[in-house]
């Protein structure tokens, strides 16, 4: 399957209209999903970023119109075409000016058909040479500086929120670049300390000798190279909040030191007997396993228990990948200032496609540092397109796969073994889908036809009467 086929979601409660057009669609050419309702085109559009939408107007539910406005907010390239019943005039209207790029009346010669998309597609490739990016991304899908509109992310927007009018402790677990960082400092800004100091420090960034001097200051003279009195972070954070990141990497001495300021809440400097009382909110961050370090006997259990009083998780960006188009947008909107206000850059449906099917390692971070590439490398042009994403990316197979087959020492017999792969995976894509074989096809990247032709060669025992004599 190459990504520069293009990728058409048809939405058509007809069944008998639906099949027969996609399966002609298909015909020539076109990669169709091909679905009954409005609620499953929204489940589609989350996952995949097609080229064209082609929806009937008028749908039990959630209806063409809803459909239509869905596309475009969060694909703003996507061409939208809207199938009219006859003589609504005034309903192909309003979706032209919620911006759909044509329609077609209900009922329509195939032939006509293609030509709207074709031209349809034409119209949106030279429009997009000097489009308008919507750099305004809509309130409800961002909290503080996160930006998400997966249910997850939405999930973990109202927990922050909840969280931050909370006094708690707060823990935040997750990959690296999911976002833990910024989840410390939406809480803070969304707390009662929102006016004193976030104070952040990463554990693992200072050395080991010099963390216990840098959370709790020192008096001078307290140790070789004390100059002078010190404030340390935690005081420094003093009616605010300190963020603790990596706090796995604390030695079990200090880690005693930071359990008594959490639960006395109160320190003493480094060579200094004075006793100082501080109310600070404290927020760790980790991507190591905590309780796994607590079963190797590496962090304290106790100290575990003070910290984890609220666990929040960033889940990583390979499990919401729905959120990909809208982090793109966010981010080319802010590391783009230097082009001219009037070239708003746009990216491809391709290109979102193949960031959609990476597995992203590295998380939000690392798809902000593709986007920053890109952007450089588009130089001069308005758009970004496949050419310009990081080699990983484009080599990439889709979703993350490994290789996941390895040659045996005594070799093996490959047309046998291929079958009993495409007999395995046809079975599980039977399987997925209810049996249903045009989308068990959909999922092959196959035309139903030849799907239906490889299941019936595959039949235990039919292979051999099916296979053509050699
Ligand atoms: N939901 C999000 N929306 C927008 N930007 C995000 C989001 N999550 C993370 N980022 C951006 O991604 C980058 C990494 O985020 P952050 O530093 O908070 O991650 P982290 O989990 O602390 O990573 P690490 O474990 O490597 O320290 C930052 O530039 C941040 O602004
Ligand atoms: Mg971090």
């Amino acid at each position: 399957m190459t990504a520069k086929e293009t990728h058409l979601l048809l939405v058509e409660d007809e069944a008998a209209l639906r099949e027969a057009t996609a399966e002609r669609l298909i015909d020539r050419g076109y990669r169709v999903v091909a679905v009954e309702s409005g609620e499953a085109a929204l489940e589609q559009l989350a996952e995949f970023a097609f080229d064209i939408v082609l929806t009937d107007l008028r749908l039990p539910g959630i209806d063409g119109s809803a459909v239509l406005s869905a596309s475009l907010e969060r694909y703003p390239e996507i061409v939208c075409v809207v199938v009219t019943g006859f003589g609504t005039v005034q309903d192909a209207v309003n979706a032209i000016k919620l911006g759909a790029v044509d329609f077609i009346a209900k009922p329509f010669q195939f032939e006509q058909l293609l030509h709207v998309l074709a031209s349809a597609l034409e119209q949106r490739r030279l429009r997009s040479e000097n489009a308008y990016l919507r750099s305004q991304l809509e309130e409800r899908y961002r909290f503080e500086g996160l930006v998400g509109q997966s249910a997850r992310m939405r999930e973990l927007f109202d927990l922050l929120e909840t969280v931050a009018a909370s006094p708690s402790t707060v823990l935040l677990t997750g990959e690296t670049g999911t976002g833990k960082e910024l989840a410390a400092r939406a809480i803070h800004h969304n707390s009662v300390r929102r006016a004193h100091r976030f104070v952040a420090l990463n554990c693992s960034a200072v050395p080991e000798t010099l963390l216990e001097a840098e959370l709790f200051g020192h008096v001078k003279g307290a140790f070789t190279g004390a100059v002078a009195n010190r404030t340390g972070r935690i005081e420094t954070a003093h009616q605010g909040t300190l963020f603790l990141d990596e706090v796995g990497v604390m030695s079990i001495s200090l880690q005693a030191k930071l359990l008594r300021v959490l639960q006395e809440r109160e320190l003493e400097r480094l060579g200094d007997t004075r006793t100082i009382k501080v109310d600070v909110r404290v927020i760790a961050a980790t991507n190591a396993d905590l309780q796994q370090l607590v079963g190797d006997g590496l962090f304290r259990e106790d100290l575990y228990y003070r910290l984890n009083v609220i666990p929040i998780f960033l889940p990583p960006l390979r499990e919401r990948r729905e959120d990909i188009p809208l982090l793109v947008q966010h981010f080319v909107a802010r590391l783009s200032p230097h082009k001219k206000p009037a070239q708003k850059v746009t990216v491809t449906q391709e290109a979102l496609r193949v960031m959609m099917a990476y597995a992203w390692p590295g998380n939000i971070r690392q798809l902000e540092n593709a986007v920053e590439r890109a952007l450089a490398l588009s130089r001069d042009r308005t758009q970004i397109d496949v050419q310009d994403l990081p080699p990983e990316l484009r080599d990439n197979s889709p979703a993350g796969q490994e290789p996941t087959v390895t040659l045996p020492a005594d070799g093996l017999d490959l047309p046998l073994y291929i079958a009993d792969v495409e007999r395995q995976l046809i079975g599980q894509a039977l399987d997925e889908t209810g049996g249903n074989r045009q989308q068990a096809a959909r999922r092959l990247g196959l035309k139903r036809t030849t799907l239906v032709e490889k299941v019936r060669r595959l039949q235990p025992g039919q292979e051999k009467r099916q296979l053509p004599p050699k």
